[in-house]
């Protein structure tokens, strides 16, 4: 076997670009800002590390934070529907400004819902 890593086929400059371009909407997007810091640089650092392990490459996160352990590291904040909604959103769009095309993204994004489901620990509050 001789498969392309996703983290290779996407490469690490685009990974940064991709994390910043997204926390700049997070930090923008109303359901999602209130339950982030003001200061994402530290929130961004994190998960450039752990999407370069989740993309198959170097276990930056694991070897500095430990195992991530994502859903009970996000038990403390309320994820609701239309915040996993919102987080996806943001995603795509950074998706876009970077310019990541073709099945990478597909496959990329397709992991991504599913961990964004995954993460969801509180209902939408009844209107
Ligand atoms: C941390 C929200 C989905 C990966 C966080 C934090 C919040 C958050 C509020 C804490 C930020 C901080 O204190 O610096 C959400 C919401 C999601 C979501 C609303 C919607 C479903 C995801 C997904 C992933 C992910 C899908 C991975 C694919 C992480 C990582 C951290 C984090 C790696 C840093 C954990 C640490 O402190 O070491 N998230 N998240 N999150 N999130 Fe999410």
């Amino acid at each position: 076997e001789n498969k392309t890593l996703p983290f290779e086929a996407i490469g690490e400059g685009t990974l940064h670009r991709l994390v910043d371009a997204f926390y700049h909407r997070v930090g923008l997007h109303p359901d999602l800002a209130p339950i982030f810091p003001d200061d994402l640089t530290e929130t961004a650092r994190k998960q450039k590390q752990f999407l370069t392990q989740y993309l198959g490459g170097p276990p930056l996160y694991t070897n500095e934070h430990g195992h991530p352990m994502l859903r009970a590291r996000h038990l403390p904040f309320e994820i609701t529907p239309t915040r996993a909604k919102a987080w996806l959103s943001c995603m795509t769009e950074a998706m876009d400004e970077v310019g990541l095309e073709g099945s990478v993204r597909e496959d990329f994004y397709a992991r991504l819902n599913l961990t964004a489901q995954h993460m969801i620990n509180t209902p939408d509050e009844e209107i």
